[in-house]
């Protein structure tokens, strides 16, 4: 038959760090310097659409993000492309009446197209989202019999962050000892139910991309910066402990303190890197102090804040009724129409409602 197509589709959200990850021991295999922790969120508000496609018409692989083409010629897509394609499996369509071989998969070319769900401009990390997609529609199609692990490590070679994006709730990414990275991977520490109080409010300060890559940032951190050095070896590895165990007892008190002294610490080592890195600004700076402020106001703390590589702000709130309460003092701080909190707030708007 001469006309085939087969097709996978898949969707993954984002997620953000509560431990970070900053500063790579390998930069082609994207080995990290220190273990990371992250949430996954609920694919409603920030999350990557995939569908990939195989088909004999198709002349050479090409990709689409959000229905424009760009280029898959770089390093990361075609790792991820060549791992995956190591691994196909054979797949048959009944009723196209066609069958793949393992080695048919080689010389196959695909057709992939990525949507987000949100406005890719608005500097919100989207390749996490993305490379996770990807590796995970790609398994699919070409039949790949290896868990959300083995996956992640491969997604891992497309963005760092990514391998924490193929389960939901809480997840680690072990850094890893190998030199080949086989073991530098993400285990899911707590599915999405274990903590499902939570509700997590993104506070976008600006949508103006970022001045300094990920990349081109934590290259020049490892290179000059001695806090990075002092953080990955004294300070992570006590954190992810401590951090583990606050989730396990859903201790929000802990969690908190935790979340928002690695999100300053990471923005620490950003200063304290030649030239400095600001990724921060005004806004972002007083919304950590409005924060402060109100969990010193009360018995325990309400609301926990990280900021990733940009100067938007992910507030972690307790629970339902403290997000409520945070979308109210942040409209009160920064009223709608005006510049310091740009264009809005990503977060179920119902629970002003509750
Ligand atoms: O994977 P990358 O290159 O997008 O780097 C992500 C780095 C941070 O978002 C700042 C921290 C993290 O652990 O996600």
């Amino acid at each position: 038959s001469q006309n085939w197509v087969l097709m996978v589709t898949a969707q993954t959200p984002t997620n953000i760090a509560v431990i970070k990850y900053w500063g790579k021991r390998d930069e082609s295999l994207i080995l990290p310097v220190n273990d990371s922790i992250s949430v996954t969120l609920d694919p409603d508000h920030l999350c990557t659409t995939t569908t990939v496609a195989v088909s004999s018409s198709f002349q050479q692989d090409r990709m689409w993000l959000n229905g424009k083409e760009i280029p898959l010629s770089g390093g990361r897509y075609q790792n991820c492309l060549r791992e995956i394609r190591n691994r196909a499996s054979d797949v048959e369509d009944k009723k196209q009446g066609i069958r793949i071989t393992k080695e048919d998969w080689g010389k196959l070319h695909l057709h992939i197209a990525s949507y987000n769900n949100f406005p890719t401009a608005a500097g919100l990390a989207s390749s996490a989202a993305g490379f996770a997609c990807l590796v995970f529609a790609l398994a699919k199609l070409m039949n790949v019999k290896e868990d959300e692990s083995k996956l992640s490590a491969i997604a891992r070679q497309g963005s760092g962050s990514a391998c924490r994006s193929l389960y939901g709730g809480f997840v680690k990414w072990k850094m890893g000892r190998e030199e080949d990275g086989n073991d530098s991977l993400a285990v899911q520490l707590v599915n999405e139910e274990h903590w499902d109080d939570l509700f997590i409010i993104i506070a976008v300060v600006s949508s103006r991309q970022k001045e300094t890559s990920s990349t081109t940032g934590m290259r020049e951190s490892v290179q000059t910066s001695l806090l990075l050095q002092h953080r990955a070896k004294e300070v992570v590895p006590k954190r992810i402990l401590q951090m583990e165990e606050a989730i396990r007892n859903r201790d929000f008190a802990s969690f908190a303190q935790l979340t928002c002294a690695d999100s300053n610490q990471f923005h620490a080592v950003c200063l304290d890197t030649s030239p400095p890195i600001f990724y921060m600004n005004d806004t972002s700076h007083r919304i950590i102090s409005i924060i402060e402020k109100w969990n010193r106001s009360e018995e325990t703390p309400q609301v926990a804040y990280t900021f990733d590589a940009g100067p938007n702000a992910v507030l972690i709130a307790r629970n339902r009724k403290t997000a409520a309460s945070l979308i109210q003092r942040l409209l009160y701080y920064f009223p709608p129409n005006t510049d310091d909190l740009s264009s809005y707030i990503i977060g179920d708007k119902s629970i002003l409602q509750d």
